[in-house]
């Protein structure tokens, strides 16, 4: 949902030409939030020059992708004859990759959005400004033009016209650049992330947020020298010669690389970079908004927070795709997501489940009326397979909730509620409004999220970290099977005191311990689910029936594949096939049917997927069928179809092994298909606006 990225390096020199690549990888890194068109700002003249102040910064756009905007900037500098050679001791650079939510995607409607023709401020947006159509009439009354169709473009127009103001009032040489945007911040609604540039203040950079989210990476290249005698004489004194490099980002991965000091900026934070120095002040919005005039917040003291993550988790390795490298490394992500939380037991000592981020709350969810776990899209499917196992071990109520549809509703939510939100991006504008709805409603709240510091993580009462790493792709794979484990072990958790269980909970522990393992040995079905792409290439259409534990598996299955292949896909829970869908079967159509082994007290539900099989076919339907390893025969006997066989796993837990098959099969239909797998057309990764 857009990607923000800034970089201002100060008293270290730099060249034009490594200024713009900084900027460039910045983007590449964020690109997979949003890739319909990107841009960069940076200064025309070096700051040794005089006449620095009075350039405008250069704006390049483009429509595209991140190597559709390297091109054209590498051809307008040739045309230009812009030397890229020029040295920069201080400088700043903003840069975006947008993902289009008002007006199509175009070189106008990219930003960096600008004040006017002077590039007087210019601003970088991830967010949407609700009230731009009131500010605009405003700004226009005013005498300003409008060049785009986008939110954003107010931000800067309404920054000149602030600094216009001011300038008539008190001279701005004496206002701060933090002055001016926080007078813009009062008027803004919506949800953003900002980073501001202007040639009024060059070498400086403003950023702030308030919803979306942003971090500031520093790096310190402060230096002790010594004078050249001051080895030999303790007369000549170290010196201390300060320069550093500075980042923004809308998230972790494009800082890594750089530097592991970081700070997720607050929302009503406005950070400023000047100097060599970071300012942050916190701005009240609800103070603000009564207050006319310019408001002069509170200064706020933050420590920098050190990074786990490493560079190589964002990098492709071997792989060609990321979402191709997410689907193999999910033996050692789920080996993550349980390393220190499951308690192998011995004598005298039951297995059991430590969750460090639920300890102090267990009892409150064991008390509550009803467990109601909230997400969207992949998240959500997480919830709906863990669902059946956090109800039977917590002997709870658990209600599913798909975010956008509870804030439709105002659904009820009550104080004796445990709200359990589930995210990979913990950044989702719809699953965080629900957050804060539930907050309101006095929920407990539990967060599930793969990303440390995001605002779910930061909002909720208590939570835990999926700790599957970084999942770069769009479509989400390694973290759907990592929060379908982390409920199993919330519900384990959860059922710890329930004396009754103890034996269904020690063999879903052992099952735990093993699923990398079963993990593994389901990803050697590569090929054959290459074969079967090659099969089903030319399909239009693809269901997928599912039930009990795998509803969840056909609906993801099937979210995979209309996601990245763009190929019609359904998930349909088969008890459902004969009140419409069968409707649909001919032999024209594909079907895969998810029948794998359930536990022995749910076998029933293995004799129902054999009897829609049969149902199936009857109707010619074209059948694949995933069934247990070994019981091919058993699953469709006399029906001659294509099988898929898995290895078998606790029931709770089959769903983790169903659906990788369909991962590779999505995975491979893209590539075969010639289709871009981790940029799916018209989507991004971190729904950050609702
Ligand atoms: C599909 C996919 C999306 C996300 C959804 C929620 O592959 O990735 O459906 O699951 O946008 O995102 P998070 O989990 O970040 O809240």
């Amino acid at each position: 949902m857009c990607g923000i990225f800034a970089y201002l390096n100060y008293n270290v020199n730099k060249e034009r030409r490594y200024i713009i690549e900084v900027l460039f990888n910045g983007l590449r890194r964020l690109e997979y939030r949003g890739y319909d068109s990107a841009g960069i700002s940076i200064d025309d003249s070096s700051s040794s020059q005089q006449d620095h102040i009075n350039l405008s910064p250069l704006v390049f756009r483009q429509e595209g992708n991140i190597d559709s905007l390297v091109k054209s900037v590498y051809e307008e500098v040739a045309e230009t004859e812009l030397n890229l050679e020029a040295s920069f001791v201080v400088h700043a650079g903003i840069a975006h990759t947008r993902w289009a939510t008002h007006g199509e995607p175009s070189p106008r409607n990219s930003h960096p959005q600008s004040s006017g023709v002077d590039n007087e401020f210019l601003v970088v947006h991830n967010g949407v400004v609700t009230n731009f159509e009131v500010l605009k009439e405003t700004l226009v009354r005013h005498g300003f033009t409008f060049e785009s169709e986008t939110d954003t473009e107010v931000i800067p127009k309404l920054a000149k016209y602030v600094f216009d103001k001011t300038k008539e009032g008190e001279g701005y040489q004496d206002v701060p650049f933090s002055q001016i945007v926080i007078e813009v911040m009062r008027h803004l609604e919506g949800a953003y992330a900002l980073v501001f540039k202007s040639r009024h203040y060059p070498n400086e950079l403003i950023a702030c947020k308030r919803g979306s989210p942003l971090l500031l990476g520093v790096k310190d290249l402060t230096t002790n020298v010594n004078n050249k005698a001051s080895s030999h004489n303790t007369e000549f004194p170290t010196k201390n010669i300060q320069s550093k490099e500075f980042f923004f980002s809308s998230d972790a991965h494009a800082i890594v690389e750089h530097t592991k000091k970081y700070l997720v900026i607050e929302d009503g934070e406005v950070v400023h970079l000047k100097e060599g120095a970071v300012s942050i002040l916190k701005f009240d919005y609800d103070k603000a908004k009564n207050n006319v005039g310019l408001t002069r917040p509170a200064s706020v003291q933050r420590a920098l927070s050190v990074l786990e993550m490493e560079v190589e988790q964002i990098n492709k390795g071997s792989y060609e795709h990321y979402m191709q490298k997410e689907i193999h490394e999910q033996p050692e992500s789920l080996r993550t997501t349980m390393r220190g939380r499951l308690i192998r037991g011995g004598f005298c000592k039951a297995k059991s489940v430590l969750l460090g981020g639920l300890k102090d709350h267990l009892k409150t969810i064991r008390r509550s009326r009803r467990i109601v776990c909230i997400g969207c899209g992949t998240s959500y499917n997480a919830a709906l397979a863990a669902r059946p196992l956090l109800e039977e071990l917590s002997g709870i109520p658990v209600t599913l909730e798909i975010a956008s549809d509870l804030l439709d509703r105002q659904g009820p939510i009550y104080r004796e509620d445990t709200a359990v939100f589930v995210s990979q991006s913990g950044e989702t504008a719809d699953t965080l409004h629900a957050l804060q709805y539930a907050l309101d409603n006095g929920a407990l709240c539990v967060g599930i999220t793969n990303t440390v510091g995001s605002a779910i993580a930061r909002n909720t009462h208590c939570g835990i970290h999926i700790n599957a790493g970084c999942e770069i792709g769009v479509a989400s794979t390694k973290a759907y099977t990592s929060q379908i484990v982390v409920m199993a072990m919330l519900a384990l958790a959860v059922g710890d005191d329930t004396i009754s269980s103890q034996l269904r909970r020690e063999a879903i522990i052992d099952g735990l311990f093993d699923l990398p393992n079963k993990v593994k040995e389901v990803l050697k079905l590569d090929q054959e689910m290459k074969d079967l792409a090659e099969q089903l290439m030319a399909e239009q259409s693809l269901l997928v029936f599912g039930r009990g534990y795998n509803f969840a598996t056909a609906l993801e299955g099937a979210l995979k594949v209309k996601e990245v292949a763009l190929t019609h896909s359904e998930g349909i829970l088969a008890g459902e096939m004969k009140h419409g869908p069968l409707a649909l079967v001919d032999e024209n159509l594909s079907i895969f049917v998810i029948a794998t082994h359930d536990a022995c007290f749910r076998l029933v539900l293995f004799s129902k997927q054999q009897s829609v099989i049969q149902q199936l076919h009857a109707r010619k339907g074209r059948l694949i069928v995933m069934c247990s390893k070994g019981e091919s025969s058993l699953v469709c006997p006399g029906v001659s179809v294509r099988v898929i066989e898995v290895p078998q796993v606790e029931d709770c837990l089959q769903p983790v092994i169903n659906i990788i098959p369909l991962q590779l099969l999505a995975y491979h239909l893209t590539v075969l298909r010639g289709l871009n797998v981790d940029q799916p057309r018209n989507l991004a990764k971190s729904v950050t606006t609702q």
